[in-house]
Formats: C-alpha cells, structure tokens, sequence
C-alpha cells in the first residue's frame, strides 16, 4: 500500500485511472470500516482510502483533541484489505491556507437532527467531502448508513454539483449484541459498552410499532426518549422521519407506509452515540 499525504503526489498517483473506488474516514478504524473497504473492492479497482481527522467538522466543545487517533495499526488494517493507496494528509496538507470557500448544506437537510446539535458540522463534513473528491477522482465513493443524514447529504451534494462520483451506501455493521461500531465507542467504560446496545433496541422498539400500525408517532418518539433518560442517557432525539428526505411524516405518509427510518442520539456517560434503522 502506497501511503500519501500530498494532494500532488495523491493526483499523480491516481492520474489515469477511470475506476476508483473511495472511502473517507477518520482513522481508528474498526470492523464497520473495514466492511466499506471490502465493500469498496467490489465496486472498482484501486481502492483508495482517506485518513484525516477534519477539524472544521468538531464545534469548538467536542473531541477534536480526544479523537483516538490510531495510524500504525490502521495501517496494518488497510494493507489487509488490499487497499492500494492510502491518503493521510496533515492539516497544512489538507488546509494549507484557511478554507473560506465551503459547502453550504440545505437548512432543510443540515440543520435538523445531528445538525440541529452539532451546529456547521455538515458545512465541514461536505466541505472536506468535495475537496477530497476533488483530489481522488473516484467512479464509486463508500458512506455507511450508520451515518444517514451524513450519507443522503453527501449524496445530495454530488448530484446538484453534478460530480461524477457514484455514492454507495453500505450496511450499518454492528456487534453481536447490536452496537453499531464507531469509533467513539471506544470513549466508553465497560459499564457502559454494556448497557450501550439498549439505544438499538429502543430503535427496533420504535420501528416495531410502527410496523404494527400504531398511528401516533410523536408518542413513540417520546416514550422511546423518556426508556432511554429512565436507563440514564441524556437523549438528543428519537425522530421517526421519511427515507427519501428526512422530513416528518405525515398522516397520509403513514398510511400510504411510505418508507420511513428512525434515527436517534443520546449520551451516554460523556459518550455521543448516534444510530438509526429503517423501518
Ligand atoms: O464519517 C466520517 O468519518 C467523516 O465524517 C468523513 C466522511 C470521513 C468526513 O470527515
């Protein structure tokens, strides 16, 4: 695996070639990435993977700082896979001058759920999406569902920029116990990596009801709330929303079982967990 951390030398390496296959990520990495790299391997040929912690996406009272930051053996990880090349631009690399210029989500999709608590996180998620998109060329880009809004806003921004990057999403991979992974599971004590699969269930809870018919979904949303504060989170949201949009959806919508999904975050301790599932 070729490791890279200039755009150049990422551009010249890559020069050519017509069938990229990318995945963005943070690094520390775990088996959820690792099945988007597979997943990646699938759909082109090289694979390309991006390792950077981005700060512009981390409000000033987030973990920035505490991001677990685990290169050597992401590395080994990677070479695994069959990755070919690697990108992992320093800061200067990736922002050698202050990024001015971003991308704007739509309020209607970037300022509701994790945008809603996490104010401009999607300004620098798309902002350094477009750039790294922009560098790797890529025919096909991996996101994970574990990251919905994430995924349809990314996806929504290459179609309007008409980018000729294909984006596909893949499976949320979770623990036999239903914790999907994420990096910051690792912020958690063994106590509460043990009562952290209660937010899935809550999930399956929700999608259950609504499955079986029950009609009054801001009651769900506040009941599947109210079990999460009684077994000690601190819940952001429960919010039962259209696929095709992530807007609420209406009476007519339930009836006509247009296709839904339930997403959530809550804290845990001082852990951020965020999950969804589709109903
Ligand atoms: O999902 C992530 O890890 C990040 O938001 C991403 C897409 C790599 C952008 O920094």
């Amino acid at each position: 695996m070729k490791i890279i951390t200039t755009i150049e030398e990422l551009r010249s390496q890559l020069r050519g070639q017509l069938r990229t296959a990318f995945v963005a990520t943070m690094g520390n990495l775990h088996d959820g990435h690792l099945s988007l790299m597979k997943l990646a391997q699938k759909h082109g040929d090289p694979v390309v993977a991006s390792i950077f912690v981005n700060r512009i996406q981390f409000g000033p009272n987030e973990d920035f700082d505490q991001y677990p930051r685990t290169f050597r053996a992401d590395v080994e990880k990677l070479e695994k896979e069959g990755v070919y090349v690697l990108f992992a631009p320093t800061e200067k690399d990736m922002y050698p001058e202050p990024q001015e210029f971003r991308v704007q989500p739509p309020e209607n999709l970037g300022d509701i759920l994790e945008g809603r608590f996490r104010p401009g996180f999607f300004n620098g998620v798309t902002t350094v999406v477009l750039k790294l998109l922009s560098c790797v060329s890529p025919k096909v880009a991996i996101f994970g569902k574990k990251d919905y809004q994430q995924l349809m806003i990314v996806r929504n921004m290459c179609r309007q920029f008409a980018l000729p990057t294909e984006i596909i999403a893949a499976e949320t991979f979770r623990a036999e116990d239903g914790l999907a992974l994420s990096s910051r599971n690792a912020y958690l004590s063994p106590a509460e990596r043990g009562g952290a699969p209660f937010l899935y269930r809550t999930l399956q809870h929700v999608a259950d009801q609504v499955r079986d018919g029950y009609p009054d979904i801001f009651k769900l949303e506040k009941h599947a709330m109210d079990k999460l504060s009684k077994q000690g989170w601190l819940p952001d949201y429960v919010s039962i929303r259209k696929r095709i949009n992530l807007q609420p959806p209406t009476a007519g919508d339930i009836a006509e079982n247009t296709p839904l999904v339930v997403l959530a975050a809550a804290r845990l301790g001082t852990t951020r967990l965020i999950d969804n599932l589709e109903i």
